[in-house]
């Protein structure tokens, strides 16, 4: 275990741990974008800043920064919250229309920004370029369906050369780990449309009601653990169903 303060908290994390999960060990609130759980540290938006006082000052990403013994950090120190205020203008002024972003912004007292509305051609714009769709796809999927592309102000994510995907499979994972909303997928009748992606996926029916629910590239995964077939064949309504029933059943044997 590594001993450091947080705040003036003493607490003990793991080794290994980054200066984020002594900060949470530390019960303090510090907000986030970049990052997830079941994500490698990524370390891009630096929304998540905080001063390190020992073993030597400076402003750290607590996200992608390993604790050490002895550390003495601060979430409250003007510079580090300086630093997280003028990260939360830039993403106003990047994405106003984005209530997620003004709510995170609020949470941090900060509501304008110095740095203006954008361009009219991108006023709509909800994609503050966190990465997580891009890393969810393929760390998580093993997908790698979506990448950034461009540079600069041109800078977005997408499929290469911004057509269908091949690799996609569908599984909705960038848009469940998207924090703006920013990716639109829509199912109507048997297609999946990524809209967002320029992708179409085709999906498989539920073998009870008929509703078209699974993605057929995923497939392969039925044909790998049989065992799981059910999960793959029942939209999760009627896998619902089965299950309450087949506990009745037991209920009633019993
Ligand atoms: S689409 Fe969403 S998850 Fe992907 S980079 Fe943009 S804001 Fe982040
Ligand atoms: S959350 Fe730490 S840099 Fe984004």
């Amino acid at each position: 275990m590594v001993r450091l303060t947080v705040n003036g908290k003493t607490v003990e994390v793991p080794e290994g741990s980054t200066v984020l999960q002594a900060v949470r060990a530390a019960g303090v609130e510090l907000p986030t974008l970049c990052h997830h759980d079941a994500l490698t540290p990524y370390g891009a938006c630096r929304l998540c800043m905080v001063a390190i006082e020992k073993p030597r000052r400076a402003l750290v990403a607590s996200c992608a920064y390993p604790v050490e013994e002895g550390m003495v950090v601060r979430t409250d120190d003007p510079e580090a919250v300086a630093a997280r205020r003028l990260v939360l203008e830039l993403l106003l002024s990047r994405c106003p229309q984005s209530d997620f972003i003004r709510e995170l912004a609020a949470k941090e007292g900060v509501t304008q920004t110095r740095f203006g509305p954008p361009p009219p051609e991108r006023a709509e714009e909800l994609c503050v370029l966190c990465g997580l769709c891009v890393r969810v796809c393929r760390e998580v999927i093993g997908a790698a369906a979506i990448g950034f592309i461009g540079r600069g102000m041109e800078r977005k994510v997408g499929t290469p050369f911004d057509i269908q995907a091949e690799a996609c499979v569908g599984c909705g994972a960038c848009a469940e780990v998207c924090p703006t909303g920013a990716i639109k997928i829509e199912d109507r009748g048997d297609e999946r449309i990524l809209h967002t992606w320029n992708t179409v996926i085709k999906l498989r029916a539920c073998a009870e009601c008929g509703r078209f629910f699974a993605p057929e590239p995923l497939d392969f995964v039925q044909e790998s653990f049989p065992e799981l077939r059910e999960l793959w064949e029942l939209c999760p309504e009627c896998r619902r169903k089965r299950t309450a029933s087949q506990w009745l059943e037991v209920i009633r044997g019993a």
